[in-house]
């Protein structure tokens, strides 16, 4: 009798014990998934706010994307316009998706795989070079990133030799000429985008002004360079 009040008692312990061991691992993973939950309605809702800002429909039409084209998108981050170029390209085309900020990859890689999408790639790069392959791409491609770049000469010189030979770089940038976000946001004159492309080895060809914050610049490689 007393052994069997023993057993009763080392089992009601054991119990005790697992419930208190797990739950407060129930009660974290909770909020983790409630932070997660908050983070992701905080990028829709960014995203949805940017896309308004740029439509990537009337942006792909402008530059002349199609179906089976290679893209290399430099500073994709969480993925925002790479769905819809991997959307754009198709099956038989590519994305490779490039940033050097690895969760915002691992954002990326999750959601295009949520999305079904196969055609979708992540490069982590390096901030002087986004490592992409030798002769690939029809296009690289970057949008609310050229102002970030801590330098932007080396890694646009870095970006010629992944192109194809009739490859285009094109960037959309926010313009000083339409908005007036001060010198911290930095966005960057026609001007400059147009002389600093120059010394890195890009003519630039077309400049698109219908955005109405901002402009797209499409450039190709000076071949004498
Ligand atoms: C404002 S976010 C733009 C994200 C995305 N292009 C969009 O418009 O939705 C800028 C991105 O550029 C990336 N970035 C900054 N410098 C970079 C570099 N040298 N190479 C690759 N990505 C870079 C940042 O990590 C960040 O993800």
């Amino acid at each position: 009798m007393k052994i069997k009040r023993l057993e009763f008692l080392f089992l009601t312990l054991l119990l005790l014990s697992f419930i208190m061991l797990s739950y407060p691992k129930n009660a974290e993973i909770r909020a983790g998934t409630k932070i997660l939950q908050e983070r992701s309605f905080q990028v829709e809702e960014w995203e949805k706010r940017l896309n308004q800002r740029q439509p990537p429909i009337k942006i792909m039409d402008a530059i002349g994307l199609k179906q089976g084209m290679t893209i290399g998108e430099i500073g994709a981050g969480t993925g925002r316009m790479t769905m819809w170029l991997a959307d754009r390209v198709g099956e038989s085309g590519k994305v490779y998706a490039n940033d050097i900020d690895r969760s915002a990859l691992d954002h990326l890689r999750r959601r295009y795989k949520r999305d079904g999408f196969k055609n979708v790639e992540t490069v982590i790069g390096k901030m002087d070079n986004p490592g992409f392959s030798f002769g690939s791409l029809d296009v690289v491609f970057m949008i609310n990133v050229y102002h970030h770049l801590a330098e932007s000469d080396p890694i646009i010189r870095n970006i010629r030799p992944s192109l194809k030979p009739d490859g285009m770089l094109v960037i959309v940038e926010c313009d000083p000429e339409k908005v007036d976000w001060g010198d911290e946001h930095g966005c960057s004159r026609k001007e400059d985008m147009i002389d600093d492309l120059k010394k890195a080895g890009f003519e630039v060809v077309r400049i698109e002004t219908f955005l109405e914050e901002d402009s797209i610049y499409i450039a190709k490689p000076i071949i004498s360079f």
